[in-house]
């Protein structure tokens, strides 16, 4: 009788802490096997997590890894190197590569009598099985954790998996942009667009021209609300110096995320346009706005001086970003001073062009034959289509899908981030009582997950999206925790449209999944949206 009642105690125990470990974790992987028989693998406090020896990248995801586990779960794991396993025994944790598959990033994580082991394509596929090992694990970590057999096999849907962050309209600091992109890697995501200049402020330092950032990236004051007429009366400033750029861009190469900087061009420039006031059709003056929406005073397009700047500017961006992509707006740039600027007609004739429309395709082709010679391609909001595309022209298409849809057919590569699903600057919940006060629209964690990115095209023209990506607009999001409040969970919503293949999503069960990654957040101290529609 004892007997039956230790070991009935023992099953009971294997249960229990059964219920902590889960892998159907946000994004859901492409195939969970579990085995049929039941079996648990034991993960003691202070095993070992080794990776073969001369890889820095391996190294460090091994660290990180015991990281996560440490601050999620209070769990230890050691990296080791090399680690050789005493006679019949294994390591239980082993990170490795050499998976065969034609997607990098896909990974293989199991879990049985020998131990865990994440096997990846590439370094980057074994992080995201880590990030899967670490979801699945969650919160509760305790002397050992009980993990069931499993095989996992996944791979990311689409190639390019984007969050934005507007820092312009206001700055947020360098350690909130780090927490920014563990969050986005915690989902899966590789890129975070960095919005970084605006009429509201120009953030980024360039060296050459040190009064850029220095006066360009401060207001007056800010309007309170929405362009009521009344302002705080407080300055307000804040950029990045290129040293914090680069400590950022390497913070999250470790967490393979890639940073996509944008340079908003040619409208949105007020930052700058306050500090060379000449390089605008009117000569100025003009202020860094205290206020939202569209100037109609944009970069001269006939003034010479104008791609001069540009290309200075662009030049510094690649030498802080590695980023192959380089952003450059484009959206939102009347082109009513154009139209009465004698510089720009001019521009015009000698071109022979016969719509504004294409004055800035002259310059973005300018910039990308520039940016083409230092590797880099160039994306644009899908306003740039309007003149015509530069030919590697990535577009992104925010004006709803039609844009994207347009370039697909034209064979330009696109990333979908229409405002219909992915401007996660409107509001979660249709009753907007008690809610910080947004820009307005109503965009729910559902509808987020409903989107299709490839919707209305053929196989062929889908090929040319590379992906999606929700954008975080901060006209009104002034501080990291608002900015996490917008961001979450509909980044868990966007991860899903970004990894699951096509036509297997299921929100019932999404919603799920949902609590164990609120859990996580709690514990991590993210602020996040309670409840969603
Ligand atoms: C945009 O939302 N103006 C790209
Ligand atoms: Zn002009």
């Amino acid at each position: 009788m004892k007997r039956i009642l230790c070991l009935l105690s023992v099953a009971l125990l294997a249960v229990a802490s059964w219920a902590q470990v889960s892998y159907d974790v946000i994004p859901l992987p492409r195939s969970i096997e579990l085995s049929p028989k039941g079996e648990v693998y034991q993960l003691p406090q202070g095993a070992v997590v080794t990776y073969a020896s001369g890889n820095e990248a391996m190294a460090s995801n091994a660290q990180l890894l015991a990281e996560f586990l440490k601050t999620d779960a209070g769990f230890e794991v050691v990296p080791q190197a090399d680690a050789k396993p005493a006679k019949k025994q294994f390591i239980p944790i082993t990170l490795s590569l050499g998976l065969e598959n034609d997607n990098h990033e896909a990974y293989q994580l199991t879990v049985n009598k020998k131990g865990i082991v994440i096997q990846g394509v590439s370094e980057e596929g074994v992080f995201r099985g880590i990030m899967t090992l670490r979801k699945a694990i969650g919160t509760e970590g305790g002397e050992s954790i009980s993990l069931p057999y499993v095989t996992i096999k996944d791979e990311p849907r689409f190639s390019y998996r984007g969050v934005m962050l507007d820092c312009a309209r206001h700055y947020f600091p360098v350690d909130f942009l780090k927490e920014y992109i563990d969050v986005a890697a915690l989902h899966g995501c590789n890129n975070l667009h960095w919005h970084m200049t605006e009429d509201q402020g120009w953030r980024f330092e360039v060296k050459s021209m040190p009064e850029l950032a220095k006066k360009g990236s401060i207001r007056k004051q800010t309007v309170i609300g929405r362009n009521t007429g009344v302002y705080d009366g407080q300055e307000y400033g804040g950029y990045y110096t290129q040293e914090e750029c680069r400590e950022i861009v390497a913070y999250a190469a470790k967490r393979f995320i890639n940073i996509v900087p944008e340079i908003d061009l040619p409208g949105h420039m007020l930052g700058a346009l306050h500090v060379y006031p000449e390089l605008g059709c009117t000569g100025g003056p003009y202020e860094v706005w205290p206020h939202w929406g569209v100037s109609h005073d944009v970069l001269c397009a006939g003034n010479p001086k104008t791609l001069e700047f540009l290309k200075k500017v662009l030049g510094e961006v690649a030498e802080v970003f590695p980023s192959k992509y380089i952003h450059i707006g484009g959206d939102e740039s009347p082109r009513d001073r154009w139209k009465q600027c004698p510089k720009c007609q001019a521009k015009m004739r000698e071109l022979g062009l016969t719509r504004e429309a294409e004055l800035q395709t002259y310059i973005n082709k300018e910039l990308e034959a520039y940016m083409q010679k230092k590797g880099r391609d160039l994306i644009g909001w899908d306003e740039t289509l309007e003149g015509g595309l530069s030919e590697k022209a990535i577009v992104m298409s925010w004006r709803g899908t039609s844009g994207g849809i347009q370039a697909a057919r034209q064979h330009h590569r696109v990333i979908m981030t229409p405002t219909t699903y992915c401007y996660i600057d409107y509001y979660q919940l249709k009753d907007q009582w008690g809610q910080p006060l947004g820009i307005g629209g109503y965009l729910p964690v559902s509808k987020v997950y409903s989107f299709e990115p490839t919707d209305e095209l053929n196989e062929e023209e889908a090929k040319y999206i590379m992906g999606a990506q929700v954008n975080l607009w901060c006209e009104y999001v002034g501080y990291p925790q608002h900015a996490l409040y917008m961001l979450l969970p509909r980044l868990d919503a966007i991860s899903e449209v970004q990894w699951a293949p096509k036509g297997q999503k299921d929100f019932d069960a999404f919603k799920t999944r949902l609590p164990r990654m609120l859990k996580l957040y709690d514990k991590l101290g993210y602020t996040y949206c309670r409840k969603f529609e």
